[in-house]
């Protein structure tokens, strides 16, 4: 029975001011008293009092609107507007800071102290609350923002009921609350049901934070208001689909938080599932809250649940070890870092496939990885097509079909490209990877957001759509489960197995490879440029490179080239050091960063003649033969560099 229930409509019925297409752009929040829990804590004042700054800037706030913060920091008003003050200045995306509507702003935040056992404080946030409610005529709307451990939503929850919250007027009462929503499936469920002891759930928002990002949102409004891809949006035409979210940043400051973590509770179970469901789901019948999050709920209630024996072939785990940035600088190992254990056996990257068993995706495997301390940070969805049949092409100078690809570049890149064939220009038939790429920044002028300005705008009209339901989470934490449940009890013997600033454990490269795939690495022309062979190259030379290297890694004593083998590609050295062994077993060079190896062969058409051997991590672009042909046919200069350094290192006969 929800004791804090209110007079807002059932989740059965949209709120009066949340429309049935979403919210309208114009239309401020709903008049209302935000109560922020937590209010001296990190989040406040890094992302949601800066978010609400922006919303005021916007015009987005009603006139009737006023922030009540609480914690245990024995602050006045006074002391809490000073601080924010400071802080809000430095989190704010947005330049110039507005000193207008800052300084109406900073009149409307209010403090209360008091820890959340403490009922006199409650009854003075109540006194505090009615008061606000009152003056500004808000209609008795209050919106709760547990900006704070989940440990304590319930302590909350029951203070505001005995002091009396829901007897404060008329209007709507809502909460925010934020992840971690549980721990695994077992304490989510509680979770669940402590909250719904005190709130309904049409009250209840829990946070994801992607889904506040607008390139997150956008593969909604992609797939449904562009009739040209829904068609072959199922397993007639899609290969599989891939997710990747590549941070560069370790645990930082958070060591005591991820030991009890790691990337599958921190972001996989929430975020990424997030996005699958919108790149995956059914088309909603509208897009009310409900009808989006049944169909969510319903995508993820078809994702396969792993038996172990599936959790052992179809996921991989990783852990950093020291390493060194992009910039040469050493980085420490996850076990290193402060509040870790030495002998630490939580995972900071993983990869796993997934299935999806419905009508719509039968077949089609979805591959998401993610991880901590890698290259780079970049979060990429690629919907790889089936490739289109070569019978044409035989008996001319094709040698093979690629597959299409749609990249939808979610951060820091904002856009969708779409890469396909296109005839060389020329006599010949020659194909060549070609892509046409939307950048937001090219199309739109909008501000830079939080992130958090849409969620909590959208909960002050009452538009649940980008917020998580009970069955959403608990479907999540089905999926994660047995991965949890595996990885438990086997524990990780060959941690660290990736290097910090390195492309992510090799294993995870084999998980596709065995699949006969591979995992499509977004690189830059700035990546590009760091390679000697290719600084100061034709961009157009280097957008095609861009999309035919392919990514591999190997491990320190592996073999990536074996003297006498038949040469299939040539590599370019990203990251890491090889060695060079001739036949009789002899070291004869080493090599590093920015170096290539593995021309020779593919000049010359003969066997390797030598092999090539992993001393470090090594990460590697491979370009292999057939594209490697096309670039030496279309790009002359290329050649001749590629020839002239082979001549000079191998003395190598000249390539015909
Ligand atoms: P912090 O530890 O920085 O802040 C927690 C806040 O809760 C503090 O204001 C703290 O008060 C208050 N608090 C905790 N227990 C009590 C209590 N018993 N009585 C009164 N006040 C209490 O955490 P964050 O702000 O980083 O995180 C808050 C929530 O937001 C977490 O659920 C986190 O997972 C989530 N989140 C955080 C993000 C971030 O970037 N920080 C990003 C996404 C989600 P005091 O300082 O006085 O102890
Ligand atoms: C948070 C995780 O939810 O998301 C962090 O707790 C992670 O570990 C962050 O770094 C990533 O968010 P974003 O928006 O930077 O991709």
């Amino acid at each position: 029975m929800s004791t804090l229930a209110d007079d807002s409509p059932s989740s059965t019925s949209p709120s009066p001011s949340a429309p049935r297409g979403g919210p309208i752009a114009s239309a401020t929040g709903d008049p209302c008293v935000l109560v922020i829990f937590g209010a001296s804590g990190d989040l406040t004042r890094r992302l949601l009092l800066p978010a609400l700054y922006h919303l005021a800037c916007d015009g987005l706030l009603s006139g009737k609107f006023a922030i009540v913060g609480m914690a245990m920091d024995d602050w006045t008003t006074e002391a809490f507007r000073q601080r924010m003050a400071a802080q809000v200045r430095q989190f704010t995306t947005r330049t110039p800071f507005d000193e207008q509507v800052w300084n109406d702003f900073v009149d409307r935040l209010h403090y209360v102290p008091g820890k959340f056992t403490d009922a006199a404080a409650f009854e003075r946030l109540r006194t505090v609350v009615s008061g606000l409610d009152a003056k500004l005529g808000c209609g008795g709307n209050v919106l709760f923002y547990m900006a704070t451990p989940p440990s304590v939503f319930g302590m909350v929850s029951n203070a505001l009921h005995s002091a009396g919250f829901d007897r404060l007027g008329e209007g709507w009462k809502r909460v925010i609350v934020e992840k971690p929503f549980g721990h695994d499936l077992a304490s989510a469920a509680a979770l669940n049901r402590e909250m719904l002891k005190f709130w309904r759930e049409d009250q209840i928002y829990r946070i994801d934070h992607y889904l506040g990002k607008e390139t997150v949102q956008n593969l909604m409004a992609f797939r449904f208001s562009n009739g040209m891809f829904e068609p072959l949006w199922n397993r007639n035409y899609v290969d599989h689909i891939q997710f990747t979210v590549d941070e560069s940043v370790g645990v930082e400051a958070r060591g005591s938080y991820y030991e009890t973590s790691g990337v599958l509770r921190d972001m996989i179970q929430n975020h990424m599932f997030q996005m699958l469901a919108y790149l995956c789901m059914e088309p909603p019948v509208s897009f009310a809250a409900d009808a989006v999050r049944n169909e969510k709920a319903k995508l993820l209630d078809a994702v396969r649940i792993m038996t172990p024996e599936q959790v052992r072939t179809n996921t991989v785990r990783g852990q950093y070890g020291p390493g060194r940035g992009t910039d040469g600088a050493p980085l420490a190992g996850y076990r290193q870092e402060p509040n870790v254990s030495p002998t630490s056996g939580t995972e900071t990257f993983a990869a796993i496939k997934l299935n999806i068993d419905n009508w719509r995706w039968d077949g089609v495997p979805v591959y998401l990885r993610s991880g901590k301390r890698l290259w780079k940070r970049g979060t990429e969805i690629v919907v790889q097509f089936k490739r289109a049949p070569d019978v044409l092409f035989r008996n001319t100078e094709v040698d093979s079909i690629e597959h299409n690809r749609l990249i939808f570049h979610m951060q820091p890149d904002q856009g969708i490209e779409l890469r396909f064939h296109a005839k060389v220009p020329g006599p010949a038939l020659r194909l060549q990877n070609v892509n046409m790429h939307f950048a937001y920044g090219d199309a739109f002028k909008a501000s830079r957001a939080i992130g958090y300005e849409v969620l909590v705008y959208n909960c002050m009209i009452g538009d649940a759509t980008l917020f998580s339901r009970t069955d959403l989470v608990e479907g999540a934490w089905r999926i994660a489960q047995p991965l949890l449940d595996y990885w438990s009890s086997t524990p990780p013997t060959d941690f660290p197995n990736y290097e910090a600033g390195s492309w992510g454990p090799k294993a995870a490269f084999d998980m596709l490879e065995d699949d006969k795939r591979r995992w499509v690495e977004i690189i830059n022309r700035d990546v590009m440029e760091r390679v000697p062979l290719f600084a100061g190259s034709d961009p157009s030379f280097l957008n095609s490179l861009l999309m035919i290297l392919e990514p591999d890694v190997f491990e320190p004593g592996d073999f990536i080239v074996r003297e006498g083998d038949s040469a299939d590609a040539m590599f370019f050295i990203a990251r890491g050091a090889v060695e060079v062994i001739d036949a009789s077993g002899e070291r004869v060079k080493e090599l590093g960063v920015g170096d290539f190896f593995g021309e020779i062969g593919m000049l010359s058409s003969k066997p390797r003649n030598a092999s090539v051997r992993a001393i470090t991590q090594t990460d590697v672009f491979l370009l292999k033969r057939t594209d490697f042909n096309k670039v030496l046919a279309q790009h002359p200069s290329f050649a001749e560099s590629v020839e002239r350094i082979a001549r000079e290192r191998y003395r190598a006969p000249e390539a015909s």
